[in-house]
């Protein structure tokens, strides 16, 4: 009897916290902007795309096939919409595609520009926009105003932009300039359409990629930073990244009802080259899967083929590591799944030189979240 009444009073505490949790509202809605970092396959029905990962052995760690994305399983757009209790948003050029719970428009090799990659069959930050408009006036056409509205403002919007730009063009202080004036336009537009829920991953360092360890170890660089990355670049990266961050603190400023955080990866991925092992990575400088110097000069595409030969098209054997969640990049410019989930974590709960104004425990806040990611 008395173990019974214990039960009871257990059961009635259960009921009220979870009753209290849920009068917080679910987060309705994810809409993901940007390149390769978020690509959910979009660049799959982009008919003669020259970006494209469905391909073996890419997605062979949580999917178990290739599904266009740029690693061997989920992206940070997948971790937040799951944390978020959100399923997986698909592309939006996927036929049939339910975008009930929002859409992924993100496609690789994309950038804030539209001349960047113009001609390898990718969809630019602006094309990208032109698709959300498409969805809101299909919601609206559906579902009615009312509804599209409701939906808008209890939905987040993720964008991940300018890594692209900066590798495909000379970089000046004109350009940085197009950057950020193309993305400001881009804040204020889905601003505009009711999403006052906005996080802005900042570009990550790619002068630490395999894919520049190789182009630097080739070209006998040795005027590399103590963690072997090319300097010059990550530099490029932070001046664009600080620029970014000073236009989210001025959108800020200028909309005080707009929830805007930007997220560093940098000092992350900066803290894992430096001691990989202390962070549960084995391999922090090789990717995964390619072939040639830091398995960076062949596609990672059909390295899984057992039959797979040097030709004269590709000169090395191609590799696919044992165990991805040992590497920090699963290919010459894309971190694995291990990766990106260890950079989830930090954006979930890091301080202030990772996330600014606040982490995305703090961004969150009023909000019902199912699973929100552990303390990395
Ligand atoms: C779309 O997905 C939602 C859940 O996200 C579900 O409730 C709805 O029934 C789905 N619609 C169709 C047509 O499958
Ligand atoms: C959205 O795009 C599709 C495909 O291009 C088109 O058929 C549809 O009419 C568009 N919807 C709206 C509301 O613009």
């Amino acid at each position: 009897m008395e173990a019974f009444r214990v039960l009871v009073i257990v059961l009635v505490a259960c009921i009220s916290i979870s009753q209290a949790a849920s009068t917080n509202p679910p987060v309705q809605g994810l809409f993901v902007f940007g390149d390769s970092a978020l690509d959910g396959g979009q660049n799959t029905y982009i008919p003669g795309s020259k970006i494209v990962s469905a391909i073996p052995p890419y997605g062979k760690t949580y999917f178990s096939k290739p599904t266009g994305r740029w690693t061997d399983g989920r992206t940070i757009a997948d971790f937040l919409a799951q944390a978020l209790g959100l399923p997986l948003l698909p592309p939006f050029l996927e036929p049939g595609a339910n975008f009930s719970s929002g859409v992924n428009f993100a496609s690789a090799g994309a950038g804030l520009l539209d001349e960047t990659n113009a001609h390898q069959g990718v969809i630019s930050m602006k094309q990208q926009l032109r698709q959300f408009r498409n969805v809101t006036n299909e919601y609206k056409k559906g579902k009615g105003v009312e509804f599209t509205n409701q939906l808008l403002r209890n939905s987040v919007a993720l964008f991940s932009m300018g890594a692209n730009d900066i590798a495909n063009a000379v970089p000046s202080s004109f350009l940085f300039q197009e950057m950020i004036q193309a993305y400001s336009s881009a804040i204020q537009e889905i601003y505009n359409y009711g999403i006052k829920h906005i996080i802005i991953l900042l570009a990550p360092p790619i002068g630490c990629t395999p894919n520049l360890r190789a182009v630097s170890a080739q070209s006998r660089n040795t005027n590399l930073t103590p963690e072997g990355c090319i300097g010059i670049i990550n530099n490029l990266v932070d001046s664009y990244n600080t620029k970014l961050l000073n236009l989210a603190v001025k959108l800020h400023n200028d909309y005080r009802d707009l929830n805007i955080a930007t997220l560093n990866p940098s000092p992350i991925i900066m803290n894992v080259l430096r001691n990989p092992e202390k962070y549960g990575f084995k391999e922090a400088e090789k990717a995964c899967c390619g072939g040639g110097p830091f398995n960076a000069a062949e596609f990672c595409g059909d390295a899984d083929k057992h039959d797979w030969k040097p030709d004269h098209k590709n000169k090395y054997i191609k590799f696919i590591c044992n165990n991805p969640k040992d590497y920090l990049y699963f290919d010459s410019n894309h971190f694995t799944e291990a990766g990106y989930w260890f950079v989830m974590k930090n954006f979930w709960h890091g301080s202030y030189n990772i996330a600014r104004p606040s982490n995305l425990n703090f961004f969150f806040q009023g909000f019902n979240i199912p699973n929100p990611p552990s303390a990395p």
